[in-house]
């Protein structure tokens, strides 16, 4: 799919101040610091676009760019950042949590994993909850310029075995890296697919 057109439209903290209409959105979540934001420039190819950081934390709000006219694309702020503190963690797992369970638009969540890492307990218990509240999520696995492509399949294949532990079936998964520009192709067109149904 091209990109003709990407726009940053409105921030919020509150899921019912979001853009009205029926156009279809997909959002990013994941960890602080996965690369969400800057996922969202790759796929835009419009680099300050997202605001990125070196340090976890950056997204703090919930991020609507319009693309195409047609749709958009949501960068939500990350789980898991130890330095908000308490109650700023849980002031973002509410705005996270209510745009999740309340954003009738929102037809595809991306839920985004560091693919150097082994399955993190916070992402587990994450996709548990998305899975009692019976919201689909499609991986993407990120960063994969940071290793080696036989250690990206290796640690697929134990990332795949450990949600198998818990889950009947395997969400659909994706890989990208922001840094090689890989993955575009592959994600945009999973977009479009969903448009088109
Ligand atoms: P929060 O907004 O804090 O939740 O983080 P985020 O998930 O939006 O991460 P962000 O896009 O700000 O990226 C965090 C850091 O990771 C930045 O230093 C990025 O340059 C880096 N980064 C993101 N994606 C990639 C990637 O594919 N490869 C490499 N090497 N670095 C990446
Ligand atoms: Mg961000």
């Amino acid at each position: 799919m091209e990109i003709k057109s990407a726009e940053f439209v409105i921030s919020n903290t509150d899921v019912k101040k979001c853009p009205e209409g029926n156009l279809p959105e997909y959002a990013f979540i994941g960890r602080s610091n996965v690369g969400k934001s800057s996922l969202i420039n790759m796929l835009t190819n419009k680099k300050g676009l997202a605001m990125t950081s070196q340090k976890p934390g950056k997204t703090q709000l919930i991020n609507h760019f319009i693309i195409n006219n047609e749709w958009y694309l949501v960068d939500l702020p990350g789980y898991g950042f130890a330095q908000h503190g308490k109650s700023g963690r849980e002031k973002l797992k509410c705005i996270i949590e209510d745009y999740i369970l309340e954003r009738e638009q929102l037809v595809c969540l991306f839920l985004l994993v560091d693919c150097r890492h082994e399955a993190q307990k916070i992402d587990l218990e994450f996709m548990e909850w998305l899975g009692e509240n019976g919201i689909p999520f499609t991986i993407i696995f990120t960063k994969t310029d940071k290793i080696t492509k036989g250690r990206l399949q290796e640690n697929l294949k134990a990332y795949k075995e450990k949600l198998l532990e818990t889950w009947e079936e395997l969400p659909p998964i994706l890989v990208s890296s922001s840094e090689k520009r890989e993955g575009r192709d592959e994600i945009l067109n999973y977009i479009e697919e969903i448009n088109k149904s």
